[in-house]
């Protein structure tokens, strides 16, 4: 079986800014200042305001053609992206490692919700139930990943036969752990990104072009 492994490389495409690299995010703001949970407590509103800034981004882009070419294919995904852009394209199996920034939690209760709001109605949001602070139910550093999302991550690696690893730099752990663990159990590495990564010297074949270029041409050289 074929599981797709992606970054935020694969949304770059539509103009939604990677972390790292050319015009990444982390070069203008630090990841410690905004995707971690001591920042958070330190200023709420700061980084929900970034995380209004960027879900007000992601709502009126749509999926690359990428996305749509692994939906259509049936190709698993795992993904480090909290966008929602693969399930808007269509995959019915899409693994989400960082969690989603359009699902929100209470800090203070066990309430999980949808929040579709571009902007925010109030910033910080407060919970429905308890009107305690809602964070961002995404995985910030330092944080774990959620359970669920390793087991079935692992569970789909067991009958990967050949990952795509497309456009991450393989540089956020345990996430840049899984082609390994895919190799390890015989798979077949293809990556798709512009770039070298610290993955690349395991790959068994590297695609320096875009996600929907390089998996077109993927497509196309393997029949699928
Ligand atoms: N097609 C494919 N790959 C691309 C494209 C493109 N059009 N444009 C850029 N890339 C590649 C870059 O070369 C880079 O290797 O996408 C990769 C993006 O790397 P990162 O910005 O580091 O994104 P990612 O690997 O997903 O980051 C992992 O880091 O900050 C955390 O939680 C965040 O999920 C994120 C994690």
């Amino acid at each position: 079986m074929i599981v797709a492994l992606t970054g935020a490389g694969i949304s770059a495409e539509v103009g939604i800014p990677t972390f790292r690299g050319k015009g990444g995010l982390w070069n203008k703001e630090d990841p410690k200042e905004l995707a971690t949970l001591s920042a958070f407590l330190k200023d709420p509103v700061k980084v929900w305001k970034w995380y209004d800034w960027r879900r007000s981004l992601i709502k009126e882009k749509h999926p690359s053609e990428a996305h749509h070419l692994l939906a259509r294919k049936k190709i698993p995904v795992i993904t480090q992206n909290v966008d929602g852009l693969h399930q808007r394209a269509g995959s019915e199996q899409v693994v989400e490692l960082h969690g989603n920034l359009w699902r929100v939690r209470c800090l203070n209760c066990s309430y999980k919700g949808w929040n579709y709001d571009t902007p925010l109605k109030e910033v910080p949001p407060k919970c429905p139930e308890c009107g305690g602070l809602l964070r961002p139910d995404v995985v910030w550093f330092g944080e774990p990943l959620p359970e669920e999302a390793i087991r079935e991550s692992l569970e789909l690696l067991n009958y990967c036969s050949l990952m795509l690893v497309i456009g991450t730099s393989g540089s956020v752990y345990p996430a840049s752990q899984l082609p390994y663990y895919a190799k390890e159990r015989g798979a077949k590495l293809v990556e798709i990104n512009p770039e070298e990564t610290p993955l690349s010297p395991l790959m068994d074949l590297k695609i320096r072009k875009g996600a929907t270029e390089g998996l077109k041409e993927f497509f196309s050289s393997y029949e699928l």
